[in-house]
Parts: structure tokens; C-alpha cells; sequence
């Protein structure tokens, strides 16, 4: 039975520069931090999540129909006096932010309809390139209990690249699998945390008021890291992003202000297991898997010389020849060459990608001839065979 190779984690490539804090990784840094994003080495980290204070403006408690006490989050760590205090504030740490991703880094930042306007337009204002914006729908989200306005029930996440020109990361492949080979769109659907979830203190109080659901980050670090990475979050609170970073392999590193979070975090991140390297192993993205030249499938008598090509509706063939080019005309021209030129020229298109335009039979059935291209891909990455 072949064995499928295993994926070792790769070395982050983040560059890092002289710094006045070292870069420990699989740590939480206890301080503020715009100071300690400004201490660590420039170009350190290759993913950024940030869950920032909200800025709630809330005026009083808030009570439900049986005149129980919200939950409401109140704390000192959410204030702000003016939307001018919070936007030098959001500006200082995204500033710092954004010096400590690698040019192809990648960030996320989450937030409510009370600050992820004003954060959106501070991001473009700094460079930042606005990927998605992604709607965490809430299944099970607080009911308006004053019946005064839409039951709020979602949070609004902004991708972005740390630059127009960044390559940033987004394992597509990887995202359409786990949606049963439907494109992910930028409607989430996640239940907010609750239950066995949700982080207590030791006298069985909720641990952090906004606690985000392990689901979540679940799918953030999936979509757009790899095992290996090092992922910061500023605003580390209980430590989902450390616990689910742990788990999937990446390495985190995590800043909070207070000493009561962090306690809870570590014991958190702590009892997390991480995954085995096996099943770490996911859908690698088309463009990293190894180079399959179509004259490869000819040598390997996958294609014999001379076969017949044909699109996907059968109107059109394609005769190979024993060089890997095809042949083929429109009545009027011939055209000979690459089965990507070929497929480009007989559409009148600017390009094609021939391995899904041009198809072969099999028994009965026509294939994309990227199909024996993904044979030759898995017979390379067998490296182990068990008689
Ligand atoms: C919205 S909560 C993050 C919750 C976290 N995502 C979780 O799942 O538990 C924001 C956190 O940022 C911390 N914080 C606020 N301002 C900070 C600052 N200037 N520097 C460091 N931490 C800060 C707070 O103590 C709080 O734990």
C-alpha cells in the first residue's frame, strides 16, 4: 500500500532586523501592545489576528424581559473617551502591526458595527490592501432585548495583504474541500462560544468576556497559513488564536495588557493537543504542487502519440504528437503547439489552460486530461511502498 509523505512543517520565511525584544515564539508578551509590536523585529511574522477592544459606547446596564443582568462587556480595557482617542489608538497599533508582517504577510482584523468602519478605512489609509471582508454569521447570536432594533447577529472580519503587491497566502483548495468542493464564500456561519468552550475561572466565572469561538480561528489560520508559520495576536485575551494555532501546527505569539487573561491562556494553550503530521496533511495549493509537463504523460505512455484530444463538448479535437504538441484546425487554419497555446488559439482566446480544455476517453467517459496529470503528481509523492 503506498504511503502518502508526510508534510514537515516549513521554516517560517519570516526575515527578521535587529530588535530590542526578542522573538519568542509559542509565548504571550505581557504589556501594551503598541510598545511591544514596536520592540520585536521588523518583518518577524508571517499572519497577524487581531481582535481589538470594540469601543462599545455602552450607556447603562442592560437587563432581559425577566430583569436578569446582561453580561454586557464593560470592561476598563474597552473604553475610549472620543472616536478620535480610538482612531490614534487603532492607527498606532496597526502602524506597528504592519512593520512586524513580512512583505507577503497577511492580516485579519475582527470587529461590530461599533468600530470595524472606522478600523476598514484606517487600514487603507495605511497601505494595507483590502482582500475580503468576511461576515461571521452568529447561529446563536444575543437576542435586542429593548425590541428597539435588528437582532445584531454578526461581526464583520477585514482580510487584508500587507500590501497591493503582497503574495499573500490563501490555501483555496484547502477551503473548497472542507465546503464539500463548493468555492468558500465570505459568509461564515459559527455558532458563538459557549458550553465546555468557554474559558472559567477557577471560581467558575466566565473567563473573558469575548472569548471567540475556536471555529473560527479554526478556519482563519487554515485559509490563509501553513503549518509552521508564526501568527500574532495583539489582543490575545484568552488565547484562541495560541490554542488553535497550537493545534494545527503553527507557532503563535500572543501580547495582552492583563496578567489575569494571560494565567488563563497558558493553562489553556497548555491543555490544547496538536495535531499529528499525518493529519496536518491537507490539500496543497495547485501552484505549489511539483510541475507536471504534458510531454511527461507521453513518456510515461499515459497519452500514446497520436491519441485524440477533444474539448469538453466533443466539437473539437486534437491529434498528439510524440513531442507533447497537438494539432489541430478550425476548418480554415491549422494550429500546432503547446496544449495550452493550442486550446488558446482554436477559442480566439487570450489563454487557456489546456489541462482542463483538452480531454481524453476512457471507456466510455472523457476526462480532463488533468486527471493523469495528478496520477503522475501522486506517484512523485509516494516515498514509502509496503508490499
Ligand atoms: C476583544 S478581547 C480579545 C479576545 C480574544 N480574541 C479571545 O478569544 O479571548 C481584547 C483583549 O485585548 C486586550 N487589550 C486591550 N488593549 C490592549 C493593549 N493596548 N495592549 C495589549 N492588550 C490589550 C484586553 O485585555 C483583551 O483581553
Amino acid at each position: 500500500m503506498p504511503v502518502k509523505k508526510s508534510v514537515t512543517p516549513k521554516k517560517s520565511t519570516a526575515k527578521s532586523t535587529k530588535s530590542a525584544l526578542e522573538l519568542k515564539t509559542n509565548h504571550i508578551y505581557q504589556g501594551d501592545c503598541i510598545e511591544i509590536m514596536k520592540s520585536l523585529p521588523k518583518g518577524s511574522v508571517d499572519m497577524i489576528f487581531a481582535d481589538p477592544p470594540y469601543n462599545l459606547q455602552l450607556k447603562g446596564d442592560l437587563h432581559r424581559p425577566d430583569n436578569s443582568k446582561v453580561d454586557a462587556v464593560d470592561d476598563a480595557w474597552d473604553q475610549f473617551s472620543s472616536y478620535k482617542e480610538y482612531d490614534q489608538f487603532t492607527r498606532e497599533w496597526l502602524t506597528a502591526a504592519r512593520d512586524l508582517l513580512t512583505d507577503d504577510g497577511g492580516m485579519w482584523v475582527i470587529g461590530s458595527y461599533h468600530n470595524i468602519f472606522r478600523v476598514g478605512a484606517i487600514l487603507q489609509d495605511l497601505g494595507f490592501w483590502i482582500l475580503n471582508d468576511i461576515v461571521w454569521r452568529k447561529s446563536n447570536p444575543m437576542p435586542n432585548f429593548r425590541g428597539r432594533r435588528f437582532t445584531n447577529a454578526h461581526e464583520t472580519l477585514i482580510w487584508v495583504a500587507k500590501s497591493e503587491k503582497s503574495k499573500y497566502r490563501f490555501n483555496y483548495e484547502a477551503m473548497k474541500t472542507m465546503n464539500d468542493d463548493i468555492q468558500m464564500r465570505s459568509d461564515w456561519t459559527i455558532p458563538i462560544c459557549n458550553g465546555g468552550e468557554r474559558i472559567k475561572t477557577d471560581d467558575g466565572e466566565k473567563g473573558h468576556a469575548t472569548q471567540k469561538p475556536e471555529a473560527l480561528l479554526y478556519r482563519v489560520l487554515t485559509a490563509t497559513t501553513q503549518p509552521g508559520d508564526i501568527v500574532l495576536d495583539p489582543f490575545f485575551g484568552s488565547g484562541t488564536t495560541g490554542a488553535v494555532a497550537k493545534k494545527l501546527g503553527r507557532k503563535f505569539i500572543g501580547i495582552d495588557r492583563e496578567d489575569s487573561y494571560i494565567k488563563l491562556a497558558k493553562k489553556r494553550i497548555a491543555a490544547a493537543e496538536p495535531l499529528s503530521e499525518e493529519a496536518l496533511h491537507g490539500m496543497t495549493a495547485k501552484r505549489e504542487e511539483p510541475r507536471v509537463p504534458f510531454g511527461w504523460l507521453i513518456e510515461r505512455g499515459l497519452i500514446q502519440p497520436g491519441a485524440t484530444l477533444t474539448d469538453s463538448k466533443n466539437k473539437i479535437e486534437a491529434k498528439v504528437a510524440s513531442d507533447g504538441s497537438v494539432v489541430t484546425n478550425d476548418g480554415t487554419n491549422q494550429y500546432k503547439g503547446s496544449i495550452h497555446k493550442v486550446g488558446a488559439a482554436i477559442q480566439s482566446a487570450p489563454s487557456c489552460n489546456g489541462w482542463t480544455y483538452w480531454h481524453y476517453t476512457d471507456g466510455k467517459n472523457s476526462f480532463p486530461i488533468d486527471r493523469l496529470r495528478q496520477r503522475v503528481r501522486d506517484e512523485m509523492n509516494v516515498n514509502t511502498v509496503i508490499q
